[in-house]
């Protein structure tokens, strides 16, 4: 991989933006369809934006990949032209059956993988058509913002949106970004639209007085700190540090002297990469005031990822699209989103007694306790506490009221480089009993029968242990 394919990306951009340009004379309505997570909202900020630049009336519509039936019924509603953001590529024979057959044009701007024919009504940008690897190279923001670009100049401040969902997505790395995100985070960095620094990476670090930083600490959950008001309390009495300053207001050497601190007193989860990198690393801040909320990326990632999780996508999509009067709902829904997962990540890391090695994956079953919707980033949080090993793929398992469990599998960049791939493993493993399942290398999901989890856990166990062999 490397300037090629990077090319190739930027080209296939220009391409959309050369279909978009003559659509986006006001006289068409458009629709965009895009995923309920950092990256979708981002993707969709990014594009709605430079629509309503154009005086183009549209509408965004949260939602998971559209089912066919969905699609069908997206064909008969009266837009001219669809745009599917973080979502589509899997979707293409519904989209070419309903909508371009009723000669309606489509954009699909997506980082997944899938099948993409080609039709004149359609354009669609996708990494893995470029040779890229669309789980770490390029998220579907990356993505909208080269095509936004591409439409004009003027639509650079909105890089950051770029990088957000990017690290929305888990696209940042220990060793910073890759490809087309590396490419677009040096950009941003050379036009001084985003500074990039180092320190503590913790939530709310230009936000939040650093007490409440610490005490609602998830990314990194610290044992031993998070979750303990008395101990972040001493803490920073300790180090003569005032509770109620932003960490962003910090003294450089106080921010070193706490992390310092927090590494010491976690003991041997310090020396796990994953708890190393989550506390301590490349800090990305918007400058641009174009950009309204807050100025750290990551916690602008995790803000629109809580109000998503809410059901409150449009009050992170009007944040990021300028709207100053959402802010204060849109840090509420991010306060009640990190008791939720403070809640979760902290049970899970009580519970390592539960944690049960099959041989080629590890996994812990919750039964109950962990909700469907919050288990998948329980696990990822999980992992970045330090606490679980990570030379093999971690696996969360809980209920869901449906009689099904929910499994949620987390890996690593490395395990990836080695060959494992969870997607494959929970896509196939799932399928031979009867569920469904998929995703990315380092990220996937699955449900199956309630009554045949041994048997999955079985077959998934089989199905690397196959791989590892080369069959
Ligand atoms: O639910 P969870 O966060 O664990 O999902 C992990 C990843 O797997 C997500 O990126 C999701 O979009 C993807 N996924 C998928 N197909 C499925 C289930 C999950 O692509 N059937």
């Amino acid at each position: 991989m490397g300037r090629a394919e990077i090319k190739l990306f930027q080209r296939d951009a220009e391409s959309v933006a050369e279909f978009l340009r003559p659509r986006l004379t006001g006289d068409k309505k458009v629709k965009i369809i895009t995923h309920t997570d950092a990256d979708g909202i981002s993707a969709a900020a990014i594009i709605a934006r430079c629509l309503y630049f154009y005086d183009v009336p549209f509408n965004v519509h949260f939602s998971r990949p559209k089912k066919t039936e969905e699609i069908a019924k997206l064909a008969e509603e009266d837009y001219d032209l669809f745009i599917f953001l973080d979502q589509g590529s899997g979707q293409v024979e519904a989209i070419h059956k309903f909508i371009l057959a009723k000669n309606k044009d489509v954009v699909i701007i997506d980082h997944h993988p899938g099948n993409l024919p080609k039709h004149p009504n359609l354009v669609y940008l996708n990494p893995h058509t470029c040779g890229l690897n669309g789980a770490k190279d390029v998220s579907a923001s990356g993505g909208a913002y080269l095509v936004a670009e591409r439409l004009d100049l003027r639509f650079r401040h909105l890089v950051g949106l770029a990088l957000i969902g990017a690290i929305g997505d888990r696209q940042e790395f220990f060793s910073g970004f890759t490809e087309v995100n590396d490419l677009i985070a040096k950009r941003a960095i050379d036009l001084e639209i985003v500074r990039q620094g180092e320190g503590l990476r913790l939530i709310g670090r230009s936000m939040t007085p650093v007490f409440e930083s610490l005490h609602k600490s998830t990314r990194p959950f610290i044992v031993g700190i998070s979750r303990d008001p008395s101990a972040c309390r001493i803490l920073l009495k300790e180090l003569g540090i005032s509770q109620t300053i932003t960490i962003s207001e910090f003294h450089p050497e106080d921010e070193k002297n706490l992390a310092d601190a927090i590494f010491s007193r976690v003991g041997s989860i310090a020396e796990r990469e994953e708890f190393r990198h989550a506390l301590w690393g490349t800090v990305y801040t918007n400058t641009s005031d174009q950009i309204i909320g807050p100025r750290d990326l990551r916690e602008y990632a995790t803000i629109l990822d809580a109000c998503a999780n809410f059901k409150k996508a449009d009050v992170a999509l009007a944040m990021a699209t300028g709207d100053e009067t959402f802010v204060k709902e849109a840090m509420e829904l991010l306060n009640l989103r990190q008791d939720e997962m403070i809640k979760s990540v902290g049970w899970l890391v009580k519970r390592l007694d539960l944690l049960k090695d099959a041989g080629n994956f590890r996994y812990i079953y919750c039964g109950d306790e962990i909700d469907p919707s919050l288990i998948g980033e329980s696990i990822s949080l999980l992992i970045e506490s330090g606490t679980v090993e990570m030379d093999k793929p971690l696996l969360g398992l809980v209920d869901t009221p449906t009689e099904e469990v929910k499994i949620s599998g987390r890996g690593t960049p490395r395990l990836a480089m080695e060959g494992v791939d969870i997607g494959g493993g929970l896509n196939a493993a799932s399928a031979e009993v009867g569920g469904f399942g998929g995703g990315h290398d380092v990220a996937a999901a699955a449900r199956i029968p309630a009554d045949k989890m041994n048997e999955f856990l079985n077959k998934l166990n089989e199905f690397f242990a196959r791989k590892k062999d080369g069959l």
